[in-house]
């Protein structure tokens, strides 16, 4: 990939895949609301566009001129914290994520990347539930996102694939998720505490996710969706107890202190087998490895 665009641009993902995009010699035009957070220091070869997307006109007007082999699409509003729950918000996620869709046929790039994450599937629970937690709210957005740019990316003839990202941890990740959630009361010497946590889970490793996000973009795909996993899945449980362990501080592993939220994925779900045929292993990090260096880094 020679000239890339990726929207979110200053986030958590959006900045480790423009570094990975800078290191193997690409030209970026990186859109986000601001980049004071530091994420991202000038270089040669990076275009910071500071803007709010708002529709595919405006997007498309603020990027340079040229021929772009990839846009990758990560800007979401409410990834995390009391907006994951904010329908108002939500609702303009997927607004946006279609202006996109429509702004890469503008630009005339032939491949279009979306962030999705393994949470749509938890809408798979809702008849279920009587009750949902606030967070359903994203992953209700995310598969309305996903079903809504299928169908309009085939309407309109805009190449593109759904990445669908298994629940993802690493140094700088901050996500409230249950590794983020565990370290840091486990940091404070606090008990971390859970539902039953008996499902099937899958956590992936930042630098991991990003290889296969990365390889995707000019790989031969030969589907609209890909799952990016560990192909490690085991039972809830299991991970918080390794996290506990590496820390020592298994006591501090409230398992069945909280009620069962009643969302539950199957383990089909977390198949990588589609995505290995077409990008080769990219899995490199277990999970031990990977906490003992999201802890070792976090401190640093
Ligand atoms: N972090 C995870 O664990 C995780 C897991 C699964 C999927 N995802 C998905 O990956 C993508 C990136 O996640 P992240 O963790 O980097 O989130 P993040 O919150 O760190 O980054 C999102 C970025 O999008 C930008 N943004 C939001 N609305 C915008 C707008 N209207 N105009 C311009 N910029 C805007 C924000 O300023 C922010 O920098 C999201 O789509 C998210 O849903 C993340």
């Amino acid at each position: 990939m020679k000239n890339v665009i990726v929207t979110g641009a200053a986030g958590f993902l959006g900045s480790t895949l423009i570094k990975k995009l800078l290191e193997n010699g690409a030209k970026v035009a990186a859109v986000d609301v601001g980049f004071d957070n530091g994420t991202l220091p000038d270089q040669e070869n990076l275009t910071k566009i500071s803007m709010q997307l708002t529709d595919a006109e405006g997007l498309a007007g603020a990027i340079p001129e040229g021929e772009y082999d990839a846009f990758y699409h990560f800007a979401w509003r409410g990834v995390n914290g009391p907006e994951k729950a904010d329908p108002d918000i939500q609702s303009e996620n997927i607004r946006l994520t279609l202006a996109c869709a429509k702004a890469a046929k503008m630009l005339n790039c032939p491949r279009l990347l979306i962030a999705g994450t393994v949470a749509e599937r938890a809408v798979e629970s809702l008849l279920k539930l009587e009750k949902t937690t606030g967070g359903m709210m994203y992953a209700a957005a995310k598969n309305a996102a996903h079903q809504m740019a299928e169908t309009y990316c085939k309407y309109i003839g805009q190449p593109f694939i759904w990445m669908q990202f298994a629940n993802i941890y690493g140094p700088g990740n901050h996500t409230g998720n249950l590794v983020s959630y565990t370290l840091d009361q486990l940091g404070k010497n606090e008990e971390a505490q859970y539902g039953p946590a008996e499902q099937p889970y899958d956590f992936i490793f930042v630098d991991d996710l990003i290889e296969a996000v990365y390889r995707l973009g000019d790989a031969a795909w030969d589907r609209t969706g890909y799952y990016i996993g560990s192909g490690d899945p085991r039972q809830l449980k299991d991970y918080l107890r390794t996290i506990g362990a590496i820390k020592r501080k298994e006591n501090l592993i409230g398992i069945g202190k909280r009620p069962d939220d009643g969302v539950t994925y199957q383990v089909e779900m977390f198949d990588i087998t589609p995505l290995v045929k077409t990008i080769g292993n990219y899995v490199k990090t277990s999970f031990e490895e990977g906490v003992v260096r999201t802890i070792r880094e976090n401190k640093a």
